[in-house]
């Protein structure tokens, strides 16, 4: 198994099946004010704390406004890591932007390290997707490929331009990620309250729920999810003597061909099982496809 990637989001690598895969490029949508920009700070800022390069590309903020809007959130370390080159912030416009894959991959290269444990933020990216040149579904393709070989990347994406069908080509970077979390403020005075949904994540288990979140200052963001929500992600282990009943069947019943391929589809079923409910039917079902005779 590969390792995670940690968002370094507190709370938030427990539901998403230990953090974000490596080589990877990560959606944050939601509408203004939810902490995207907070998100893509810590998820930054957590891997510089632990010696690692990042990137961070703008739309608003200059260095020295990155710089002072982590200082605000009590992350005084910030201005070394700019200082020592770990950090390279870069304010760009998406009208300076014609091509993706030229102009702004070129920029994003030139702050990052060999090796390719790269922390790259863009934030936001919605108004490249959205320039008529970097539109097409190829252009944000080939710019993700490029953008995984070098690192592990959230993007963050602007909410209403997702919705409206006049900017149908604000959906393509979603569809195109490995990981989509959705941020959502909720309600008004007292009542207002944020909630996060991890709305996909390839090739992980991930919590499905939707989990109140927090910005707290020196902290930043906090996922809550409850002692259930947590062990519904867990994978459970008393299942294992099921698993090897089913083991058992397949060796003595599977074509010679298929015994070892099916073995491992069950093996890797059973390590990875975090329903609460025994996997009987699911085995049986699976029985039932794998071992029906063609006529
Ligand atoms: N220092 C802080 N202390 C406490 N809460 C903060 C602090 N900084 C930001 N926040 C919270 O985060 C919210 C804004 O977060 P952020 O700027 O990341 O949102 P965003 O989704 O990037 O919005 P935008 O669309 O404006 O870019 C604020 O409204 C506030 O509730
Ligand atoms: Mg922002």
């Amino acid at each position: 198994m590969f390792k995670r990637v940690k968002t370094g989001i507190y709370g938030l690598d427990e539901l998403m099946g230990g953090g974000y895969r490596p080589n990877s490029v990560n959606s944050i949508i939601g509408t203004t004010g939810v902490g995207k920009t907070v998100f893509g700070m810590q998820y930054a800022v957590y891997g510089l704390n632990r010696g690692e390069n990042a990137v961070y590309v703008s739309i608003e903020m200059t260095e020295e406004e990155l710089i002072s809007e982590c200082e605000q959130l009590g992350w005084h370390e910030i201005r070394e890591h700019v200082e020592r080159g770990n950090l390279s912030v870069f304010q760009v416009y998406a009208e300076d932007t014609v091509f993706l894959t030229r102009d702004l991959l070129g920029m994003i290269e030139s702050g990052c390290k060999e090796g390719d444990n790269n922390r790259i933020v863009i934030d936001s990216f919605t108004p490249f997707v959205l320039r008529s040149d970097s539109r097409r579904r190829k252009g944000v393709a080939e710019f993700f490929k490029r953008l995984r070989n070098l690192g592990t990347t959230v993007i963050t994406l602007e909410e209403p331009f997702l919705e409206s069908s006049s900017f149908e080509d604000a959906i393509i970077p979603i569809l195109l990620s490995d990981s989509v979390i959705r941020l959502q403020n909720v309600g008004y005075g007292e009542l207002f309250s944020r909630t996060l949904r991890i709305v996909k994540h390839r090739g992980s288990n991930h919590g499905e729920g939707l989990y109140p979140y927090y910005i707290e200052k020196g902290l930043g963001m906090v996922v809550e999810a409850s002692k259930s929500e947590l062990q519904q992600v867990k994978p459970k282990t008393e299942f294992g003597k099921e698993f090897e009943r089913v083991i058992k069947e397949i060796r003595g019943k599977a074509p010679a061909e298929l015994e070892e391929i099916l073995v491992q589809k069950l093996r890797e079923c059973s390590t990875a099982w975090t329903r609460s409910e025994p996997p009987t039917n699911t085995l049986n079902l699976f029985l039932k496809t794998e071992l029906d005779k063609y006529d």
